[in-house]
């Protein structure tokens, strides 16, 4: 997976919980402690989940509060500073979301091993749409907790209501 995805980790780790709990993960993790990522290198996804995994452990979180915690930093700190022009002119959660497709095709098309996520939405209505998650990865957890932080980014309220492990209906207000 692209490098940004473990430095997004690494920052949320080191600016919210301490340079030491990152020390520790990376320890865990059997890589070294002066180990650098870099954002448009393919790391391996073992890497990846090995240091997701760890991060759970050393923070005393269970994934799905960490995707959360995650979910948020990404969407609300990492990516509008790191991607600013994908945030520009997107005015709804609802239509940001329906970008998601051609967002990560984008950024990942010159990326060696780039397998990024994939998305089908239906709109129900005009508040209201289904959106399914497609990954061989299983990420379903990071998957929720970036529509969570989605929401906070564009302070709108967003009711999730699971209708399958990778298919929600999200009702935006
Ligand atoms: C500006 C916003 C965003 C950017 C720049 C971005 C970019 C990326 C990149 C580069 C990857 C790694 C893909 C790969 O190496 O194969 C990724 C993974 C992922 N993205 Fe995004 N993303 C954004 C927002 C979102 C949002 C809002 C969602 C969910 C609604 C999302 C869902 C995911 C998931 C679940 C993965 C993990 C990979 C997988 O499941 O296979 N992303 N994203």
């Amino acid at each position: 997976m692209k490098g940004t995805i473990v430095i997004a980790l690494q920052d949320l780790v080191k600016n919210k919980f301490g340079q030491e709990n990152w020390t520790d993960i990376l320890k865990k993790s059997n890589l070294p402690e002066d180990n650098v990522f870099y954002s448009h290198y393919d790391i391996d996804d073992k890497i990846v989940m090995t240091l997701l995994q760890n991060t759970c452990e050393v923070l005393n979180m269970t994934l799905e509060q960490t995707a959360e915690v995650y979910g948020n930093y990404w969407m609300n700190e990492y990516a509008p500073k790191k991607y600013f022009a994908f945030f520009v002119r997107k005015k709804t959660a609802k239509e940001f979301l329906l970008e998601m497709n051609r967002l990560h095709s984008k950024i990942t098309n010159k990326i060696k091993n780039a397998r990024p996520p994939k998305f089908e939405f239906e709109e129900l209505e005009d508040n209201k749409i289904i959106m399914s998650y497609y990954s061989a990865r299983n990420l379903e957890l990071i998957w929720i907790g970036l529509i969570k932080g989605v929401g906070t980014y564009f302070n709108e309220d967003i009711k999730i209501k699971k209708l399958g492990r990778s298919k929600v209906e999200l009702t935006f207000s």
